[in-house]
C-alpha cells in the first residue's frame, strides 16, 4: 500500500518524539518543521534532529517560529521536562537543521509533493505564517490534521488545550483559512493511554527507537500519575498521526469550530457549534473541521507500539 507523504510540524516534546517514530514507520515522512511550544525552538529543533538520529533516518528538520504571533512565549516544561524529552539522555545529533525557514519549507513542499498530508502537533504558529505567505496552501495539500483543541474542557486551562492556547491567534487563522482540517482533540487523545505494559514491550524489543520510547514513557507515565492519577500517559501526538495512517480507527463529524481569543477564562478554547443547523451552515458558520468523536483506543495503542518497534528494522 502506497505510504502517505507526510510533513510533520512539531514541538518535541515527549509525545511528539513518539509521533515522529510512528510517522517515520507508517508514512513517507518527507520532512519535519519545528515550532516553539513544549520547550523553546532551540530545544524542539535539537530534539527532532536527535530522534531522527536515534531512528537512523535521513529526514531533514527545518527550524520554525521561536514565539507565538501575539501571545507571550509559553512552554510546558512542567510536563515534558527541562529538555523537552523528560529525563532521557539522548545523543547529540550529528546533523544540523536543514534550514531556519520552516514556513518556506512547508509552502514549497506542499507545491512540490502531490497529496502531501500536513500534520501539526504543536502550536499552529508556523501553519498560520505559511497561510499568510501562500493563501493557496490548502489547495496544494492532500490533507491537514492537527492534534489540538477539545470538545469540552482543557489541559493547560479549564477550557483550553495547550497547542491552541499557546498561540490562539495562529489557531484562529488556521481554523478560518485552511478550509477543512481534521481535529484530534483531548476527548480522543485522553483515551489513548500507554502504560507499563507498552513500556515493557518496547523495552523488551530493545531496538534504539523502542528503548528511547520506553524511556520517554517512563517519564510520561510518572507525570500522568502525578498530574491526573492515571496509570497510563495520553500519547496525544502519535494519535493524531494514527488518524492519518488508519482513519478507520476513528469517527468524526464536520462542524463549525471557532477559536476564542478574548475570554478571560476561555482564551484558546475551541468552540464547536453543535447546533443542528451547523451541519449545513444554517447557523451562518461554515463547517471547517472534521471533529473526531470516537476512537478504537486499544487498536491505536497497539499500532503505535508496533510502529515504534518496527522503525529500526527498515
Ligand atoms: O495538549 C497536548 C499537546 O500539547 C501535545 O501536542 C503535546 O506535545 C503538547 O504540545
Ligand atoms: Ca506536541
Amino acid at each position: 500500500m502506497k505510504r502517505v507523504p507526510m510533513l510533520i510540524d512539531c514541538d518535541p516534546g515527549v509525545d511528539d518524539a513518539i509521533a515522529l517514530m510512528v510517522a517515520a514507520q507508517g508514512a513517507d515522512l518527507v520532512g519535519i518543521t519545528t515550532v516553539n511550544g513544549n520547550v523553546g525552538i532551540d530545544a524542539t529543533t535539537h530534539n527532532a534532529l536527535a530522534v531522527m538520529e536515534v531512528a537512523g533516518l535521513d529526514v531533514d528538520v527545518h527550524r520554525g517560529a521561536a514565539r507565538p504571533l501575539i501571545s507571550p512565549t509559553v512552554d510546558a516544561r512542567h510536563v515534558h521536562g527541562p529538555t523537552g524529552l523528560g529525563s532521557v539522555e539522548i545523543p547529540q545529533p550529528r546533523r544540523a537543521e536543514a534550514s531556519a525557514d520552516a514556513v518556506d519549507f512547508i509552502c514549497d513542499t506542499a507545491r512540490a509533493v502531490s497529496h502531501l498530508h500536513l500534520v501539526a502537533i504543536g502550536p499552529l504558529t508556523n501553519i498560520a505564517l505559511a497561510l499568510r505567505k501562500d493563501p493557496n496552501l490548502p489547495s496544494h495539500l492532500g490533507g491537514f490534521t492537527i492534534m489540538g483543541g477539545a470538545h469540552r474542557g482543557g489541559n493547560v486551562t479549564a477550557s483550553a488545550e495547550f497547542n491552541i492556547w499557546a498561540d490562539p491567534e495562529a489557531a484562529a487563522i488556521v481554523f478560518s483559512e485552511m478550509g477543512m482540517l481534521t481535529m484530534v482533540g483531548l476527548d480522543i487523545t485522553h483515551q489513548v493511554l500507554m502504560g507499563p505494559a507498552e513500556r515493557d514491550r518496547l523495552r523488551a524489543a530493545a531496538t534504539p527507537c523502542a528503548v528511547l520510547a520506553a524511556d520517554l514513557l517512563d517519564h510520561a507515565v510518572a507525570r500522568a500519575g502525578e498530574i491526573r492519577g492515571w496509570s497510563g500517559a495520553p500519547i496525544h501526538d502519535a494519535t493524531a498521526v494514527m488518524a492519518v495512517l488508519d482513519p478507520d480507527l476513528f469517527e468524526g463529524d464536520h462542524r463549525p469550530v471557532a477559536i476564542e481569543l478574548n475570554g478571560s477564562h476561555t482564551r484558546g478554547m475551541t468552540v464547536i457549534d453543535e447546533r443542528p443547523g451547523g451541519l449545513d451552515g444554517r447557523t451562518g458558520s461554515k463547517n471547517n473541521a472534521n471533529v473526531l468523536r470516537t476512537v478504537n483506543a486499544e487498536a491505536v495503542v497497539t499500532a503505535i507500539t508496533d510502529a515504534v518497534i518496527a522503525v529500526d528494522q527498515q
